[in-house]
């Protein structure tokens, strides 16, 4: 019978059967938080599968402890950086993910984090809350426009694509920058390819939608952010590393850029003492870019499908490697 090690309570039908199978030997780690590492590596002793979080670090150390007999490690989300996806392979063992269903979920999310920097929503919200609205003025709250400005994609893989569609309903120029270019996607949404540089410098609105690898770690330097527009916002729902965090803090102070919506820190949960969280262009969210109840469900399913595709030696229905 597989026996399977799964870091956390997961929503979703596919889950709640599996839990219910006789035929699988299920331990899934109790409570709202990860195993610690020592944990993880004590848990999956054994197992042919591992159905893991981007909050669970699957490294060399954790396949070893594991053992020869481990076939798959499921992830219930798109990124796998926490992965060491090329020892899995090297090891044989399936690397799965769940991509697409999380699309358009976490292009809404760029998009509330858009129009919410842009018209300072969380800032006016605080502001009423703290009962210091006294009367409308001319200037009071006075964001900038998002229809009609120009936005720019760094990185036009599915979600990127999916901000580039929203952004054809706000009449925005749209510009993209891929590592590879797809015209025709690019056509048929109204994007222009540009250099990063060139994007960075005619954008108002950058939005990052790049995977996180050794590439695409701290692609936004201090060099890179000094090239961006003083009035421009940075918007990152992709990875919180794709960002050196130090320089982005550096370029607020200094009005080198405009503001940041970011969804992802350097490291999460972000400190509570970050100067980002004390900055009132600056919006930080915990990491909730797919975190809709049904996405959540159908990510579920996903992790189950491929689990379960491996343990079967059938193709898994989203593999990485
Ligand atoms: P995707 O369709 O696979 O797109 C990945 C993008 O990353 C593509 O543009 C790809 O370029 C680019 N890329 C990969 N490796 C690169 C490299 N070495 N150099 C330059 N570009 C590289 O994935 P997706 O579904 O759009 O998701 C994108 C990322 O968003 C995920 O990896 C994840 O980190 C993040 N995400 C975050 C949340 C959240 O909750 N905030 C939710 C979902 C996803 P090519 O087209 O050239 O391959
Ligand atoms: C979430 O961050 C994901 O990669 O799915």
């Amino acid at each position: 019978m597989p026996r399977v090690f799964v870091t956390r309570e997961l929503p979703g039908d596919l889950f709640a059967a599996l839990r219910a199978d006789v035929d699988f030997e299920l331990e899934i780690w109790p409570g709202d938080f990860p195993p610690p590492q020592d944990d993880l590596l004590e848990r999956v002793r054994g197992v042919d599968g591992i159905v893991c979080l981007i909050t669970d670090r699957i490294d060399e150390a954790v396949l070893e402890a594991a053992g020869p007999q481990l076939r798959v490690v499921s992830q219930m989300a798109v990124g796998v950086d926490n992965v060491d996806v090329a020892a899995c392979t090297a090891r044989g063992i399936a690397v799965g993910n769940t991509p697409g269903v999380l699309t358009e979920t976490t292009a809404d999310l760029v998009w509330a984090l858009i129009l919410a920097t842009a018209r300072r929503v969380v800032e006016s919200a605080a502001f009423v809350e703290r009962g210091d609205w006294r009367t409308w003025g001319p200037l009071l709250m006075a964001g900038v426009d998002v229809h009609d400005r120009t936005l720019g994609i760094v990185g036009f893989g599915a979600i990127g694509q999916a901000v580039a569609r929203r952004a054809q309903g706000f009449g925005m120029r749209t510009l993209y920058w891929n590592r590879t270019p797809r015209p025709e996607r690019a056509a048929e949404l109204g994007a222009q390819l540009r250099r990063l540089d060139q994007l960075l410098a005619e954008s108002d609105f950058v939005s990052l939608n790049v995977a996180l690898n050794e590439e695409t770690r701290h692609l936004i330097d201090a060099e890179a952010l000094a090239k961006m527009l003083p009035h421009a916002i940075l918007i990152n729902t992709a990875r919180g590393p794709i960002v050196e965090e130090s320089a982005l803090i550096e370029a607020l102070r200094a009005g080198t850029i405009g503001g940041a919506g970011l969804d992802v820190t350097e490291v999460e949960p972000v400190d509570p003492a970050s100067p980002l969280l004390r900055m009132d262009n600056v919006i930080v969210l915990p990491h909730i870019g797919s975190a809709s109840l049904a996405t959540r469900a159908k990510m579920a399913d996903i992790a189950v499908a491929n689990l379960r595709a491996a343990l079967a030696d059938q193709p898994l229905p989203h593999r990485v490697n």
